[in-house]
Formats: C-alpha cells, sequence, structure tokens
C-alpha cells in the first residue's frame, strides 16, 4: 500500500445507497437492553462516530454490526449483506478494530499481519507482500520483527488499525482507536484515518475524545443507555445543544469560595471542575463578572461552544476518557 489509491475501491452499497444500515438494533443482557433499539445509516465514503460514556451500548452496537454478536431484534445491512442471517459473510468485507486489541503477543508484528492475512483467505503470497505494504503505510516496517509484548501502547493500538486493513476492506468499524494513546501516537492515528477517509474508505469509529470526533467525523451521534439522544454533524450538534461562548475562570485555591459565593448571590449558573469553572451567560451574552476583575488568582477565558458542552446538555455527564 505505497499510495492511497491502492485503498480507493469504493464499497458494495445497500439497496438504500448506504453502507451501513442498522433499523432498530436491540441486545438484551439479562435484565438490561444494552443497546436499545437503535436505526442509523453511514454513508458511502462517510467517518460516522459514536459518542457515549462508559456502559451506553457503543461496543454492543459495533459488535453486532461486525457479525460478531447476535442481534435480540433489529435488522444491520453491510455493503448488501444482511448480517442477522450471515454474520460471516460481513467479516469479509468489514475491517474491524476491537476494543482490546486481540492482537497475538506470542508473534511478532509481522506475523500477526500475515496470520491474519492468511486466515482471511488471502494466498501466502499475497498475505506477506499484503503485509509489507501495511507495514510501510503504517511506519512500522522497522519494528517487523519485534514480538508484540515489546511494543508500546501506542505502537500496539497502531497495529490493530494496521491489521484491519489487511485484506484492504472498504468499511471499517474501529472501537476507540486512539484511547489511552499519548497526544503524539494520537495525532499519528488521526493521520491514519484521514487517509483511509480521503481514500473513500467507509468508517465507523466510537470515541471518547471530543476533538477526534470533530476532527474525524462527517456526522456522529450521542449515545446513552443504548439509545441513541441525537444524531448530526459536528457543526448541528453544537449549533443545536452548545451555548455559542463559554466563560472560563482559573481559580486558584485562595479565591475560590469568593468566586463561589459571588456567582451564586448574582444567579450564574455555572459548573466546577478542578480548578476551572466554567459560566454560561443568559441568551449568549457574557455574564458580568466585573465583582471579579479584582480579585487575587482569577484568570478569566472565552472559548467558543464544543462537542463537550453538547456531550454534557445531552447526557448530564462530563465525557471522560475509558
Ligand atoms: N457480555 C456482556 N454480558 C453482560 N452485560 C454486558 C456484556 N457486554 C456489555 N454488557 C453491558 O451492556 C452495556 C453496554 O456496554 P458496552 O460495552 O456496549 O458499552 P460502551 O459504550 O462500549 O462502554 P465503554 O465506553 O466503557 O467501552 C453495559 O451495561 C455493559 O455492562
Ligand atoms: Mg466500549
Amino acid at each position: 500500500m505505497t499510495n492511497e489509491s491502492q485503498l480507493n475501491r469504493a464499497a458494495t452499497l445497500n439497496p438504500d445507497g448506504s453502507v451501513i444500515k442498522a433499523d432498530e438494533i436491540r441486545k438484551i443482557y439479562g435484565d438490561i437492553a444494552a443497546v436499545d433499539g437503535i436505526s442509523f445509516t453511514v454513508e458511502p465514503g462517510e467517518t460516522y462516530g459514536l459518542l457515549g460514556p462508559n456502559g451506553a451500548g457503543k461496543t454492543t452496537t459495533m459488535r453486532m454490526l461486525s457479525g460478531l454478536s447476535p442481534t435480540n431484534s433489529g435488522a444491520i445491512t453491510v455493503s448488501g449483506i444482511d448480517v442477522v442471517k450471515d454474520n460471516r459473510a460481513v467479516r469479509e468485507v468489514m475491517g474491524v478494530v476491537t476494543q482490546h486489541d486481540g492482537l497475538d503477543n506470542g508473534l511478532t508484528v509481522f506475523q500477526n499481519l500475515f496470520l491474519h492475512g492468511f486466515l482471511a483467505g488471502l494466498s501466502r503470497k499475497d498475505s506477506k507482500n499484503r503485509a509489507h505494504e501495511v507495514l510501510e503505510f503504517f511506519g512500522l516496517r522497522d519494528r517487523s520483527k519485534s514480538n508484540v509484548y515489546e511494543l508500546s501502547g501506542g505502537m500496539k493500538r497502531r497495529l490493530a488499525i494496521a491489521r484491519s486493513m489487511m485484506t484492504s476492506p472498504k468499511v471499517i468499524v474501529m472501537d476507540e482507536p486512539s484511547t489511552g494513546l499519548d497526544p503524539q501516537s494520537r495525532n499519528r492515528v488521526w493521520e491514519e484515518l484521514a487517509v483511509l477517509k480521503d481514500a473513500g474508505v467507509t468508517v465507523l469509529l466510537s470515541t471518547h475524545y471530543m476533538e477526534e470526533a470533530t476532527i474525524l467525523c462527517d456526522r456522529l451521534s450521542i449515545m446513552d443507555h443504548g439509545k441513541i439522544l441525537d444524531e448530526g454533524t459536528p457543526d448541528q450538534m453544537i449549533e443545536r445543544h452548545a451555548p455559542k461562548e463559554v466563560t472560563q475562570l482559573r481559580v486558584s485555591p485562595v479565591s475560590i469560595r469568593t468566586v463561589r459565593a459571588y456567582l451564586t448571590e448574582h444567579n450564574i449558573t455555572f459548573r466546577e471542575v478542578g480548578a476551572l469553572i466554567s459560566v454560561t451567560g443568559a441568551n449568549g451574552d457574557r455574564p458580568d463578572l466585573s465583582g471579579l476583575k479584582d480579585l487575587e488568582g482569577v484568570r478569566t477565558s472565552y472559548r467558543a461552544g464544543n462537542l463537550e458542552d453538547v456531550f454534557l446538555a445531552i447526557t448530564g455527564r462530563e465525557l471522560r476518557d475509558g
């Protein structure tokens, strides 16, 4: 895979023109509806994000879509394949990156790739060639003889993504591709995902990172308790649910009580996370904080509303690292 064009073959479409279609899918574990009748489509070449707090049902959804876990009810179509009826066929067209890498620690980087391709039906020769291409593309060539246990967490994650590319899938499902990575490795993963996107690959990913969703996703949905609470482009979601502007006060311990008292007294609603207090003015106006301006240890800044605010508004919870 020395250039993008080798990836560039469009996925087979569903009858309605989508690539992934989930229709009222449901998964019950005991008393819990882990996924409670959700519907969405992912269009050709789109990167679609599933956002939600821990336990929202993201992994369960992705496992059903990739044929790894049966549904209790509902219909799933991927590239024209009825996944509920034929969960094996979908694995031939779809690349999957699971939440836990599932790499074989006892094998080298190259062997992991080769074996995956071979088991997926490539000939020995094709799998070997493809493994070399994928290593080159993901900048892992100099680690090809390393054992997987010798790799850093970031390299393992990238190898897991690389492995999903062995069969040149046109559809990839990735469960938290960049969770646990340092910012540099995360950027690397984002660059790699951007190349896949440019090549027309259709991607469904889950993430806890607002920035990741903003950068990568054409559309996204926010899930909680097995349901989709809202769906749209990042801009639409921000427009719908986030304030235009958020005032942020970084407050040192000497002043924190005074600041809290001032905000309460002036009926200004605020949210406190660590040393940071976020304040949203009514009707998009900046709140009147003039009474705090001479206070020691208070730094004020302003930022635009973002997906983090959307998430909080919709789920009542902060986005957090999973
Ligand atoms: N194999 C299982 N058996 C029983 N309950 C399960 C199983 N897998 C998931 N669940 C439950 O289903 C719900 C959804 O879990 P899921 O793993 O899909 O969430 P998630 O959105 O991926 O969360 P996270 O962000 O932590 O990865 C949770 O309540 C979880 O405890
Ligand atoms: Mg999960």
